[in-house]
């Protein structure tokens, strides 16, 4: 069937494998974790339609940080009391309609939040469950660029900032939830079990105060490494995490992304010419940062593979064709010698893939397909060059 697609679409082009995904989200399911939770996948991740679609049939709700997302999710069939809103932005126009669809949890980034709420939903006569995200100053132990738990950063607010009592005596709101995300590709589940134990903690002594906290939001964050088989060991993690919910009673959220859609994605490219450049030979390809941004952004090589036969390794940069030096795939990979007309397969990016991509250069943004079983579908077709005229006015 690759090669059939292949042959029909041009490059470059994402495409996912359903199989993979249903099997991610089995086997957290079938971890049977021995306390109430729900996933809840990280729309971020992978935003397309047939996507969340999939996920809703298997039980997922979403976690969701911009209104787009939020409508994304319920038009794929997600139901709002099953959406999660994260964000440290969230504009006026994300709260208000956030609060019209009273979804699961808006869980505040900024004091400031917990005001508007307040005073929007009064003003529509409804009251809000919101929850509070909690900066527990943990180092996550993963990309500097993609950690989010440490004191100093932008996400969350740390305890003693927050007047509990206040919000008590609010309402338009209840507080129902409290949240916590220290990163992402995180493989050492400490990590993870050290910030949900400061948020069980927080909680049990809110609890103790009148508030009725039932939900602990625990993140995403479940590592998928782009060179290493180095994953989370979720034995440990779940033996851990339940000791810690012993006798508890709350209702756990999982915010997974990566782990979910990584493994799934590939993006097919094609050589478009080789050059030397001194002593480098640079491959260039007809997709650059535009349409895979993560190797710029984050400085990652990430796993490519080449179709063809040759056994003779060389030494390649591979970089786009966008006129700008950090547009690079990869740097100083090994890989067998390539062709111009070679194709080329980035593997694991099925996540943050294609819902990073721009149109920088006037690119139109890459076509999606899906394979399932016997068959396979475009479930995003390539934009138009009319689409990057869309909205521009003369
Ligand atoms: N929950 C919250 C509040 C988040 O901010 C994120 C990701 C997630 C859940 C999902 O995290 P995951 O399970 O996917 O690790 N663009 C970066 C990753 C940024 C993640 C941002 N937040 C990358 O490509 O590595």
């Amino acid at each position: 069937m690759f090669d059939k697609i292949l042959n029909e679409f041009s490059t470059p082009f994402y495409l996912y494998k359903e199989e993979t995904i249903i099997a991610k989200t089995k086997l957290l399911k079938e971890l049977n974790l021995d306390f109430s939770h729900k996933f809840h996948f990280a729309v971020k991740a992978n935003p397309n339609l047939a996507i969340l679609n999939l996920l809703k049939t298997q039980g997922f709700g979403a976690e969701v940080v911009s209104a787009g997302e939020l409508f994304k999710s319920l038009k794929a069939g997600i139901d709002p009391s099953e959406v999660i809103f994260d964000g440290p932005g969230k504009t006026e126009f994300d709260l208000k309609y956030a609060i019209t669809q009273q979804i699961k949890s808006i869980n505040v980034e900024n004091l400031e939040e917990i005001d508007f709420i307040n005073e929007y939903s009064l003003s529509k006569g409804l009251k809000t469950n919101i929850g509070i995200r909690l900066n527990p100053n943990i180092d996550a132990d993963t990309l500097e660029k993609i950690t989010t738990g440490k004191s100093g950063g932008k996400f969350g607010i740390s305890e003693d900032q927050i007047n509990f009592d206040r919000i008590l005596e609010m309402k338009g709101v209840q507080l129902s939830t409290l949240s916590v995300h220290i990163g992402s590709q995180i493989v050492d589940h400490q990590k993870l079990i050290q910030s949900y134990g400061q948020l069980i903690l927080l909680a049990d002594q809110l609890n103790k105060k009148n508030h009725i906290i039932t939900n602990l939001d625990f993140g995403g964050g479940f590592g998928v490494m782009d060179h290493s088989d180095d994953a989370l060991d979720f034995v440990e993690w779940q033996k851990e995490l339940e000791n810690l919910l012993q006798g508890k009673k709350y209702h756990i959220i999982f915010e997974p992304g990566r782990f979910i859609v990584a493994n799934s994605g590939e993006l097919i490219t094609k050589v478009l010419y080789i050059k030397s450049s001194g002593n480098q030979e640079i491959i260039i390809t007809d997709a650059s940062f535009s349409e895979y941004l993560r190797p710029a952004l984050y400085e990652i090589n990430p796993p490519v593979q080449t179709l063809n036969n040759s056994k003779e390794l060389k030494n390649y940069d591979i970089a786009g064709g966008i006129c700008e030096s950090t547009d690079f795939l990869a740097k100083n990979i090994k890989l067998p010698e390539v062709k111009v007309g070679d194709y080329l397969k980035f593997i694991n990016v099925g996540a943050y893939g294609s819902s990073m991509s721009s149109t920088y250069n006037s690119r139109p943004r890459p076509l999606e397909v899906l394979m399932g079983q016997n068959e396979y579908r475009v479930i995003r077709s390539r934009d138009t060059l009319e689409d990057l005229c869309k909205n521009e006015i003369m």
